[in-house]
Order: structure tokens, then C-alpha cells, then sequence
């Protein structure tokens, strides 16, 4: 092997969180700084100045941090007080923590099919669900729609169903936040929204964070309760049952950092997706974003005829090119939530994505020269 193959193998990150930090340069040490400085290690200065930069960027009225996204959306289920007895819609092909919160509070996750183009929750599918739920005895009482990998799911048709059907709509924007839906950004639509600053997320932090966005002024009250103990007018008031749920201020001081580079590195990533695109669109079905929606990529997830994906994984982690598999099996399917309703008795979409789809390496600071040598190394393996 000579010098030039060794170097053309060289590992690839799947995603680059040390460009990142390389590029903030001394920032975010100065700000963790600020905050060893003050020692106000909970509900600092930082923790409200970033949840103000956070509902400004997006346009809710309120954005309340907490400690991570499963907590961002249990937070919200348990403001409604929704629990036993009442059945929420999700879909299936999704990471689990958007349907383990309804299962938590003891409601009923009920799974809906997805979108084959855009891996997201299907309208007539969520329609079906909420019959299932009555058929099952359940009491339909909210939507948790997906923005899966990065694109927003259809909001317009689910306001529309939610209003029909008199449903709460949580959006779980875990993988979406900062992506835009008709001129609206994530965090502006649905009734409530929560995401994730899980460190592999577009925004993300240096260990576990999420935030719940809305415009909902009396939410907002009862979430801070929940947020710590359920307090009332002060912390040895205990006025319900809630949890241990803030954001670090450390963390927060981090994503004051982070969120002021978002918006360039939003840019950086659509050009690199619209790049793989060109690049695959002749081998693989690449992603493609309705006219309206923006994506911010938090996976670059193509589709691949039914058995070429082990090949392909394996052609390219030899190449030192890493790849995953979100998801290899829908919810439905899980040990954990297989004896929860489904529409129609079957989720066909979800269970073929399952055996489809493979992402590939994307964050905002992935160079040209690499991403060329992923394509060639895609296009080898497949034409193979
Ligand atoms: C769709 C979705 N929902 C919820 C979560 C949960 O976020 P966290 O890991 O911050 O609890 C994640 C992230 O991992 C996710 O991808």
C-alpha cells in the first residue's frame, strides 16, 4: 500500500463535533469560564439569556430549557395531563424517546405510518391511528409528528386533523430545530415543540439539554413547575408532582457559542446535502425537500434497493467511511412498544424504510475533498 492509499483511507468522523469546536476557537472555554467564575451552576444568567436567543432565532414567544429532549417532550405531557386512558398518535419510524414519554405518563402510544419521500408521518395515516384509538377504548388527546433527520413533517395537514379532532400537537423537532416550513421555523407552529441539544444534533451541546418552544403563556407557567419539583410560589411549595429537569447553566453557556454560528452552519449543511444529491441521485433515492420546507440535515439518508445496504456499509467501512442505520427497526417492531395499537393493523412504509434506508457522514464542516471520497466510494460499492 503506498502513502497515497493510506492517506485516501484515513478514518472519517460520521460527525465532526471537534471542527466545530476547533472553529469556535477559545469562545467556549472563555464563556465555561464565565460560568466557574460565577459558580451559578443552575439557573445562571446564561441559562435565560440563551432560552431569549433560543425563542428569538426560532420566533416562539417562550423557550423553557431543560435537561434534554426526552424531558423537553415528557415535560409537556405532563402539563397536559395526559396519562392513562388517553392514546397519543406518533409515528413508529422515529427514535424512541418520542414514543417511551407516552408510555412513561402511562398513556397509549398509537403508531402511524410514514412518508416513503420525505420519512415522515403520514396525514391519512395519523387519521387512521386516532380511529384505532377510539376502536381500542382510548381517548385521543395529542399528535407528536416528527421532523425526521432534519425536515419538517407536513404542520399545515396536521393542524388540520389536530383541529378536527381536537388534538394537542407537540412537535418532536429533536432532529429539525432550526429547519423552516413555509416560512415558519420549527418552534413556531405546532402548539408546543421540543428538541434536543444531544451533542450529534445539529445544535447541540457538550453532554444532555433540549428545550420546549411555544407561545402558550399558561403552558409555560406550569412547565417551569414541572421543571423543578413542581414548585409553587417557592421551592419548598410542592404544588404537583414534577421532575429534576434544567439545563446546566454550563450547558447553557455553550449554546450561547453554538447558536450564534447556527444560522452559517444551517447553510454549510444544505450545501453539502445538495451536493450528495447531485452526486447519488443516478445510484440511490436521495432526499429530497418539498417546495416550502428547508432541512437542516440532521442525517443525509438515502434508500437503496431491498439487500444492497450490508454491501454497501461494508465497502465503505473498509474505506474508513462509517455509516448507520436509522432505524433498523421501527417502534412498532420494539421489544418495548410492539403490544401498542397501530393504524391499521400494519405500518408497511415504516417496515420497508427499515430494511432501506443508510446514512451517511454530514455535519456543516465536511470538506469537498471528503465528501468525493465518500461519493467514489458510494459509486464503487454500488456499481459493483
Ligand atoms: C426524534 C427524537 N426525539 C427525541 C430525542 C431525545 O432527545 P435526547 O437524547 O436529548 O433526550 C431524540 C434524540 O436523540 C430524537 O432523535
Amino acid at each position: 500500500m503506498n502513502q497515497h492509499t493510506r492517506v485516501d483511507q484515513a478514518p472519517i468522523p460520521f460527525i465532526d463535533v471537534g471542527a466545530q469546536r476547533r472553529r469556535l476557537g477559545t469562545k467556549i472555554d472563555e464563556a465555561v469560564g464565565r460560568v466557574l467564575g460565577h459558580c451559578q451552576f443552575l439557573m445562571g444568567p446564561e441559562v435565560f439569556e440563551f432560552e431569549r436567543m433560543l425563542a428569538q432565532f426560532c420566533g416562539a414567544k417562550h423557550a423553557l430549557s431543560c435537561a434534554s429532549g426526552t424531558d423537553a417532550l415528557l415535560l409537556v405531557l405532563m402539563a397536559r395531563g395526559i396519562g392513562p386512558g388517553d392514546a397519543v398518535i406518533c409515528p413508529s419510524f422515529t427514535f424512541c424517546a418520542t414514543a417511551e414519554v407516552v408510555a412513561l405518563i402511562g398513556a397509549t402510544p398509537v403508531f402511524a405510518d410514514v412518508d416513503a419521500e420525505t420519512f415522515n408521518v403520514n396525514a391519512r395515516s395519523i387519521v387512521r391511528a386516532i380511529e384505532t384509538a377510539k376502536r381500542e377504548g382510548l381517548s385521543p388527546k395529542a399528535l407528536i409528528p416528527v421532523d425526521l433527520f432534519g425536515l419538517p413533517a407536513d404542520h399545515d395537514a396536521i393542524a388540520a386533523i389536530a383541529k378536527e379532532h381536537g388534538l394537542f400537537v407537540l412537535d418532536d423537532a429533536a432532529q429539525g430545530f432550526g429547519a423552516s416550513y413555509k416560512g415558519r421555523k420549527l418552534g413556531s407552529i405546532a402548539h408546543a415543540t421540543a428538541t434536543s441539544f444531544f451533542p450529534a444534533k445539529p445544535l447541540g451541546c457538550y453532554g444532555d439539554g433540549g428545550a420546549v418552544l411555544t407561545d402558550d403563556d399558561a403552558l409555560l407557567d406550569v412547565l417551569k413547575s414541572l421543571r423543578v419539583h413542581g414548585h409553587g410560589t417557592d421551592k419548598y411549595d410542592n404544588i404537583r408532582i414534577g421532575l429534576t429537569a434544567r439545563l446546566d447553566t454550563i450547558q447553557a453557556a455553550v449554546l450561547i457559542e453554538k447558536l450564534k454560528i447556527f444560522p452559517e452552519e444551517i447553510l454549510a449543511r444544505d450545501r453539502i446535502a445538495r451536493r450528495y444529491n447531485e452526486a447519488l441521485g443516478d445510484i440511490a433515492i436521495v432526499p429530497r425537500v418539498p417546495d416550502g420546507y428547508t432541512s437542516v440535515w440532521a442525517q443525509y439518508t438515502v434508500r437503496l434497493k431491498p439487500g444492497r445496504r450490508d454491501g454497501l456499509a461494508n465497502a465503505l467501512k473498509a474505506e474508513g467511511i462509517p455509516t448507520a442505520i436509522y432505524y433498523p427497526k421501527p417502534l412498532h417492531r420494539q421489544q418495548a412498544y410492539k403490544h401498542y395499537p397501530v393504524a391499521d393493523n400494519g405500518l408497511p412504509v415504516s417496515d420497508r424504510l427499515a430494511d432501506e434506508v443508510i446514512s451517511l457522514p454530514m455535519h456543516a464542516y465536511l470538506e469537498e475533498a471528503t465528501q468525493d471520497r465518500i461519493v467514489g466510494a458510494v459509486h464503487r460499492a454500488l456499481r459493483a
